[in-house]
């Protein structure tokens, strides 16, 4: 039996030398991995309140979207500056290699809901920190947050956690 792990390829040097980027378009493009990844990811939430899913650019799109369809709810893309076409809200954030600016639509989120916070890969934690941010400023309520790889060294999990956030993983 495959896990998750094994439908993911590590490519060195990518998008700069010294990154080991771990790829998961092998596994999205996998119907059997890529379901065993959504199955996974929503595992610990089954059962608890959740009103929307927000993923982040751009590979929380696409687990985030099937999330949201399995649970037959909705969807909110968290995306880089200057993509969202309505009013939103802005925040900023250093990553493993560079800085940018994450946005939400101002009425994606309604005061009190309750959001599961999905991306492909946890780094230094930069990126979910700032999504975090944007769902709190709004008033939702980030239920927890779901990863298919967790890079511990890079200090992520624990900055998350170290916010009260619940981090699941799929691997490392
Ligand atoms: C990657 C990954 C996460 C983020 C994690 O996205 O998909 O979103 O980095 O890094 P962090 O934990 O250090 O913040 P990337 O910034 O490469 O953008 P992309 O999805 O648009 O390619
Ligand atoms: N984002 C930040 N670090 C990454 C890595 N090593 N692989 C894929 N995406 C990343």
């Amino acid at each position: 039996m495959k896990t998750v792990k094994d439908y993911i390829r590590t490519i060195p040097d990518f998008p700069h030398e010294g990154i080991m980027f771990r790829d998961v378009t092998t596994l999205f493009g996998d119907p059997r991995g890529f379901r065993l990844a959504v199955d996974q990811l929503l595992h610990p939430y089954v059962g608890r309140r959740i009103d929307k899913v927000a993923g982040l650019e751009a590979r929380g799109f696409i687990l985030g979207g099937a999330i949201a369809h399995q649970l037959s709810i909705g969807f909110v893309p968290i995306r880089k500056q200057g993509k969202l076409p309505g009013n939103t809200i802005s925040q900023g954030y250093k990553l493993e290699y560079g800085e940018a600016v994450m946005e939400v639509h101002e009425d994606a989120i309604e005061a009190g809901e309750s959001v599961l916070l999905v991306d492909d890969l946890l780094a230094t934690g930069g990126t979910a920190e700032a999504g975090l941010k944007l769902i709190e400023k709004l008033g939702g309520n980030v239920v927890g947050t779901a990863f298919i790889i967790d890079l511990p060294e890079l200090g992520g999990r624990k900055r998350l956690e170290d916010l009260g956030m619940d981090v699941h993983a799929l691997c490392a």
